[in-house]
């Protein structure tokens, strides 16, 4: 017989919500201790939508390995997800900004040399999606499956809608990157509010390190893009100056 499921056992809530230990706990005050609770939690559930965007990006880079019709749609809509999820793990680190500032400057000794810059996941995601600087693996991923479908990138871009499922991954990825940013930029409002110019916990520099690492990614993508909007906007021109001096 099966046994009843839970909310609580299927959740696994016992273990989850133990997973929250302050170090502040044994010295500090009531508020910093409730300050580093919440830190904790930003952190902690930061990983856990990690860990889904990781999966579903996966997911996505099956579908491109594949390049089949409805694993293609399911990539679109997969993509839009993990935009929506970096948009709202960016509302996230907003909300980290409400945390006090003495609080944290308190707190912060017991971190050593703890730092979100030793976030595997996050490593992980940025040798995925990549920066301007360096290309990651998922827009390759999509151009080579594109490429063994007969087509090419450059055709894709410039047929815009008509190119269907091919074009709405390009605008979903897109999205993806624009998401991407905006976390990172959050990222240096945060850093810039609670620490000012003062170094990170990994030993970098703090805001200057982040601000130089917050870059678009997916540069091929837009330059082709450039290429297509220099056209439509030269042809459109010529096309004004054509009828101007006819009406002249
Ligand atoms: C008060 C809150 C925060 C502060 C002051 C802060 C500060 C910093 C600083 C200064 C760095 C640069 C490396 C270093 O020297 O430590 C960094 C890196 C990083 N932090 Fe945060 N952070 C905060 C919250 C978060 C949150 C909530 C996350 C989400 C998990 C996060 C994820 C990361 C990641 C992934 C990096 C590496 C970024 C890269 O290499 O481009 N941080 N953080």
């Amino acid at each position: 017989m099966d046994t009843e499921v839970s909310y609580h056992g299927y959740l696994r809530l016992g273990e989850l919500l133990s997973l929250q230990h302050p170090l502040s706990e044994t010295h500090d005050t009531e508020h910093t201790v409730l300050s580093e609770h919440f830190f904790i939690i930003c952190h902690q559930t930061c990983e856990l939508w990690l860990k889904q965007i990781l999966a579903d990006l996966s997911a996505v880079e099956e579908a491109f390995s594949t390049m089949r019709p409805a694993e293609l749609e399911r990539a679109v809509d997969l993509l839009y997800r993990v935009g929506d999820l970096l948009r709202m793990l960016h509302e996230q680190l907003v909300a980290l900004e409400r945390l006090p500032l003495e609080d944290f400057a308190d707190f912060r000794r017991h971190l050593g040399s703890a730092s979100g810059a030793q976030s595997s996941q996050f490593r992980e995601l940025d040798r995925i999606i990549g920066n301007a600087s360096r290309s990651g693996t998922l827009y390759p991923a999509f151009a080579r499956g594109v490429e063994r479908t007969g087509g090419t990138m450059a055709k894709i871009v410039e047929a815009g809608v008509a190119a269907g499922t091919e074009h709405r991954i390009v605008e979903a990825l897109l999205h993806l990157g624009n998401g991407y940013l905006r976390w990172k930029v959050g990222h240096v409002g945060l850093t810039s509010r609670v620490l000012g110019e003062t170094p990170g916990t990994g030993g970098s520099s703090g805001v200057t390190y982040l601000l130089d690492r917050a870059t678009l990614p997916f540069t091929e993508l837009r330059l082709l893009r450039g290429e297509v909007h220099r056209r439509v906007a030269t042809a459109e021109g010529a096309a004004a100056d054509g009828r101007d001096s006819r009406t002249e």
